[in-house]
């Protein structure tokens, strides 16, 4: 479908047909799978000052921690034992933690895994070669969302920081060959209906391999600590549009999107989304990785969330499958790139 018709059936059809819609290409393109990654929030230090982030560098009431390398690699372990094959990890954008000791660290968990799984880092912009120096010893995909597409809201929330910037970051990552993920927050303020119609049109410029959206929810540690939270509802149709628009793109069900709504996740996966993450983090470090209120799974295990995830998986109807789960964007630009 091309992305005119796309845009008019977001603006003017009932939730329930988009879904419908949305859930069919992804039945189509997926069967029944939902596949799993395992989230592991590693370090909560933050060199940024984001207005809607609960682990800003302002908020000094957050309390800062950061995972050794053994913690990492014994969860990792932990998440191989429950036959995990894709590990995110997920930092703030923390320019303490040295890329030549972040390179390091993929270079262990690598030799620990093996080729038949991924590792993921989310750990912020940083310079093409630092990129390179992780893609080089042995990261394969690469997550940051750029979280609007609107140039103005972007530097407010970000302080004078510019989209243009974070978006050449992107492209860095898809030249140097990862996966590359992206998203953006729902509900911000300042956010039109055009807005986030941008934001789904940003991420099928790009070709994201994978695409995370999850509604924004004030903090009160922050400045926007007035602001409303985005709806599930709107999650929901923009997952839709997502999946309508970009029909080969890993896209998760959030834990923002179940911490809204209790059977958001549950909801997501009807109309759209493809992916879980089950928060793999040592339980004692969970509750301080707070980017919002209400954050749900800080009382559980990793093996909690994952077993809690299957059921949830099959209430609608699908099944979790435990394989690497490429993208099939990035596996059909691979085949591109090879017959060029
Ligand atoms: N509400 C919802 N999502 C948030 N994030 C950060 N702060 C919030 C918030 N207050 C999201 C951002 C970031 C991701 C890791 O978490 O989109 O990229
Ligand atoms: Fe964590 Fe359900 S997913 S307890």
């Amino acid at each position: 479908m091309d992305s005119k018709e796309a845009i008019y059936l977001y603006k003017s059809v009932p939730t329930e047909e988009l879904s419908k819609l949305a859930n069919d290409i992804t039945l189509k393109n997926y069967s029944d799978k939902i596949f799993v990654r395992g989230l592991l929030e590693f370090s909560n230090y933050c060199g940024m000052d984001c207005l809607y982030c609960g682990i800003r560098k302002s908020n000094s009431k957050a309390v800062r921690y950061r995972l050794t390398d053994e913690e990492i690699i014994e969860t990792i372990k932990f998440g191989l034992d429950a036959n995990i094959k894709t590990f995110v990890l997920q930092s703030g954008e923390d320019y303490n933690y040295n890329v030549k000791e972040l390179s390091k660290l993929v270079y262990k968990i690598k030799k620990i895994t093996g080729s038949e799984t991924a590792i993921t880092l989310s750990c912020g912009l940083m310079n093409k070669e630092r990129y390179k120096e992780l893609k080089d010893n042995g990261c394969d995909r690469y997550l940051m969302r750029f979280e609007t597409s609107d140039e103005n809201v972007y530097s407010y929330l970000k302080k004078g920081q510019s989209l243009k910037t974070r978006i050449q970051g992107l492209e860095n990552l898809k030249n140097l060959g990862f996966e590359v993920g992206s998203g953006f927050m729902v509900g911000l303020p300042g956010e039109t209906i055009e807005t986030r119609i941008n934001n789904a049109l940003l991420c099928k410029e790009l070709e994201l391999d994978m695409i995370g959206i999850g509604p924004f929810i004030p903090h009160d540690e922050t400045p926007l600590k007035e602001e409303d939270s985005g709806s599930l509802d709107t999650i929901l149709r923009t997952t839709a549009l997502l999946r309508i628009l970009l029909p080969y793109t890993n896209i998760p069900a959030t834990t923002a999107t179940g911490s809204i709504d209790a059977l958001g996740r549950e909801k997501a996966l009807s109309c759209g989304a493809n992916v879980l993450m089950p928060n793999i983090t040592p339980t004692k470090y969970k509750k301080n990785y707070l980017l919002y209120p209400g954050k749900i799974c800080l009382e559980e295990s990793g093996f909690e969330c994952i077993s809690c995830l299957s059921g949830r998986v099959e209430s609608v109807g699908k099944k979790i499958s435990y394989e690497k789960g490429n993208s099939l964007s990035y596996s059909i630009k691979k085949i591109r790139e090879k017959r060029q």
